[in-house]
């Protein structure tokens, strides 16, 4: 398994150019499967995640030929109703958004339960009422669900989510857009990720008005068509760089980030004593002062995303001050704690909240990481430690992030990738 080796006290300067956003990448190839005409992607990262969902893709017959700028053709013209197996679906959670478009385009599915992930139990009864509420009989059985339209097909109805969650919101809009008649969907996330979704899928054809706000309304139609669309950047990504310019008290353009897209992050940094504006390229960021401890709550979209609570909490670690970071949005999302720790971080933790108290500096130490954003705050904080940090385990950290390491030397870090 890769590691990285970092050698800390660079500051990180100039500019990084960051890639199409995972999250937007994942719902919209599972969307393929509702059309029997051509989907082309553009600006789709090459990472991990995206593989992943591009082999389960395969297994329904789905044609996936990535071509030169990032671009994805997905053909699921002769696409069959096959199982999405337990091996596939238990490697990612997001495997769960191919339940909709199987059921919407056949009529069934049979869908293995995701489990839970290092981060929490991660449910998916929202999105199975969603289906319920469209007109499926969904059962659950030897961790498999079975869905199969009670009519000749979906049809409209009212789902109102008991939580803006963003994956059911994703799962509702796919069902939706070829259900007949009119769907409401209420409580719905607002992330750009499910705006993303929805302008993919009205270049598919869709009818859909509302997307991000609290209340989507869907048209139902017969068929898509042939479609191109461009993903939106990767705000997660975009923040994370933020937070590498930040803690190493360098100056950085993030080109492509819209600083809308990070919701309420821009504020947060800026209380913390970071200089972050637009320009026409994207987003600059710059600290060169103290950084201030700021109490942060993470929150559906635009609150502070739970995909940089890692982030922000290896920021804080060097803080003066103390902050406290409070986990709303999954029940453990705190297992870069005990890592940042071997770093000289002092951290308590009391059920959902952690206390992040500013030590003078960060020491190098062998680390390892546990999942996607926990692995990159490892890597925040060894740019900023004395000495050496050896981060194990980075294959969590190729699932969302396209050449972190290559990204932050041209920037100037010291990182090397070992192999083995
Ligand atoms: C998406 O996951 C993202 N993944 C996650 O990013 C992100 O952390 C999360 O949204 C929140 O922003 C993708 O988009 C592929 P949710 P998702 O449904 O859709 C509970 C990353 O690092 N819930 O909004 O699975 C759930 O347990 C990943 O890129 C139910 O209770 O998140 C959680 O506590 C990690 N029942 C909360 O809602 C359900 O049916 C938010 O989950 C669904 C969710």
């Amino acid at each position: 398994m890769d590691r990285l080796v970092i050698r800390g006290g660079r500051r990180i300067e100039g500019s990084v150019q960051i890639c199409g956003a995972k999250n937007a990448a994942l719902p919209q190839i599972a969307a393929a499967l509702l059309s029997t005409k051509r989907l082309e992607l553009a600006n789709v990262p090459e990472v991990t995640d995206v593989d992943t969902m591009l082999a389960l893709m395969r297994e329904f017959g789905v044609v996936a030929t990535r071509g030169p700028g990032r671009m994805l053709v997905l053909d699921a013209g002769a696409a069959r109703n096959a199982q999405a197996p337990y091996d596939m679906v238990r490697r990612m959670r997001a495997s769960i958004l191919v339940l909709a478009p199987l059921l919407a385009r056949f009529g069934s599915a049979r869908v293995s339960l995701p489990g839970g992930c290092a981060i929490g139990a991660r449910p998916i009864d929202l999105h199975l009422k969603a289906l319920d509420v469209l007109g499926a009989d969904v059962d659950i059985e030897s961790g498999y669900i079975h869905a199969r339209c009670k009519d000749d097909g979906l049809r409209g109805g009212r789902i109102a989510l008991t939580l803006p969650s963003t994956g059911a919101t994703e799962t509702a809009l796919m069902a939706a857009v070829l259900a007949r008649g009119e769907s409401e969907i209420l409580n719905a996330a607002r992330d750009p990720e499910v705006c993303d979704l929805a302008l993919c899928l009205a270049a598919m054809g869709a009818r859909i008005e509302g997307a991000g706000t609290h209340r989507i309304l869907v048209q139902g139609v017969d068929a898509l068509h042939h479609a191109r669309h461009e993903l939106i950047t990767d705000r997660i990504e975009a923040g994370t760089y933020a937070i590498a310019a930040a803690i190493t008290g360098g100056h950085l353009e993030i080109l492509g980030a819209h600083l809308e897209h990070l919701g309420s992050v821009g504020a947060v940094l800026e209380s913390a004593g970071v200089q972050i504006w637009p320009t026409d390229r994207g987003l600059m960021v710059v600290r060169s002062g103290p950084l201030q401890a700021i109490d942060v709550v993470t929150e559906p979209y635009p609150g502070f995303p739970t995909d940089l609570q890692a982030q922000f909490m290896a920021l804080m670690t060097i803080a003066s001050g103390a902050s406290v970071i409070r986990e709303t949005v999954y029940e453990s999302r705190f297992m870069h704690v005990p890592e940042l720790g071997r770093l000289g971080a002092n951290i308590s933790l009391q059920g959902s909240t952690a206390l992040v108290r500013g030590v003078e500096r960060l020491h190098g130490a062998e680390v390892m990481a546990t999942d996607l954003r926990a692995s990159v705050c490892l890597v925040l904080a060894a740019l900023v430690a004395e000495g050496e940090t050896t981060v194990h385990r980075i294959y969590h950290l190729d699932r969302g992030y396209e050449s972190l390491d290559c990204k932050l030397v041209q920037c100037g870090a010291d990182i090397q990738r070992v192999a083995g």
